[in-house]
């Protein structure tokens, strides 16, 4: 079966059709669903009923090694989709029942509203992940992207200069914080301490070059941070420009791939104390995390 390309906007973003998670996917199959994501960065692959868990993982397995345990200890969590490659990204407890108003877990998830990239604040970073909605609310809750290649491509020369030297400190719990979550703990902020990244690279599958911004960015390396903030915070506003957006308005069954080292997304609101959205994530990392290097308790 040979993969069909449909693009969703004209800078990037497709459909790929002839590929079902479900099934058992060929490694010419891969191959291409590679090549695609090197191209468009956000690919989108319909079902009519979702892949489990088990074939989520199995799939994205295939895409890069995959992060595993990553919900951050934040108080009470128990977990309601029982795998440490899974992200839990619904607003169900674990019993699977909407959050109650004041769940710090209801609040950090709120912070996923801010563009960012996944895990920027890990030095090995997150490659691919993989959104499958499970359950979607009637109406809102789009998640959108900007392609941070075309971005890049986008900013005059003169503006360029010198950001090619940067280096930018990326905390967790800085966009926890600005999303309107609560001031963490000592001990919750000891579990994901801050990373740094270069805020120009190349992105190695396409060989162009891109930003590598979130809304995790909290400083640049031996700036002030009044200055440091500023500069982020334009070129937040540049790389977020209308003109870069393609917004999925989702349907149970899509799984959708994001490239975090070329785009950033965000979520958007939704009616989330009356509408259940289950959505469930896993992520793959530039490479395997051994044993005792992984900070994540
Ligand atoms: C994520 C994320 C956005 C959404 O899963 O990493 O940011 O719309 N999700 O759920
Ligand atoms: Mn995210």
């Amino acid at each position: 079966m040979t993969l069909a390309i449909e693009p969703l906007h004209p800078l990037y973003a497709a459909r790929l059709t002839g590929v079902d998670l479900r099934q058992p996917v060929e490694e010419a199959v891969i191959d291409d669903v590679r090549a695609a994501m090197a191209r468009f960065a956000v690919c989108v692959i319909s079902h009519d009923t979702p892949p489990t868990n088990e074939q989520h993982i199995a799939f994205s397995a295939r895409l890069g090694p995959l992060e595993r345990g990553a919900s951050p200890k934040i108080k009470g969590t128990e977990l309601r989709v029982p795998y440490p490659e899974i992200v839990d990204q619904s607003n169900l407890n674990d019993v699977g029942e909407i959050y109650a108003d004041d769940d710090r877990r209801l609040a950090y998830k709120r912070a996923n509203r801010l563009w960012h990239t996944d895990m920027s604040f890990y030095e090995v970073r997150a490659t691919y992940s993989l959104l499958v909605g499970h359950r979607t609310p009637p109406s809102g809750a789009d998640t959108e992207f900007t392609d941070m290649r075309a971005v890049w491509d986008a900013l005059p020369a003169s503006r360029k200069e010198g950001l090619e030297d940067l280096v930018v400190e990326h905390s967790y719990w800085y966009s926890r914080v600005q999303g309107g979550g609560p001031e963490p703990t000592n001990e919750e902020r000891a579990t994901r301490p801050p990373a740094r990244h270069r805020l120009v690279h190349i992105h190695a599958p396409s060989r162009r070059k891109a930003l590598y911004l979130a809304s995790h960015a909290s400083d640049i390396v031996g700036w002030p941070q009044d200055r440091a903030r500023a500069v982020i915070k334009e070129l937040m506003d540049f790389a977020t420009q209308p003109r870069f957006v393609y917004a999925h308005k989702w349907r149970q069954g899509d799984v959708l791939i994001w490239d975090n080292l070329a785009t950033m997304h965000r979520a958007t609101p939704f009616d989330d104390r009356t509408f259940v959205r289950d959505m469930r994530r896993t992520t793959c990392r530039e490479r395997a995390i051994q044993s005792g290097e992984s900070r994540i308790v």
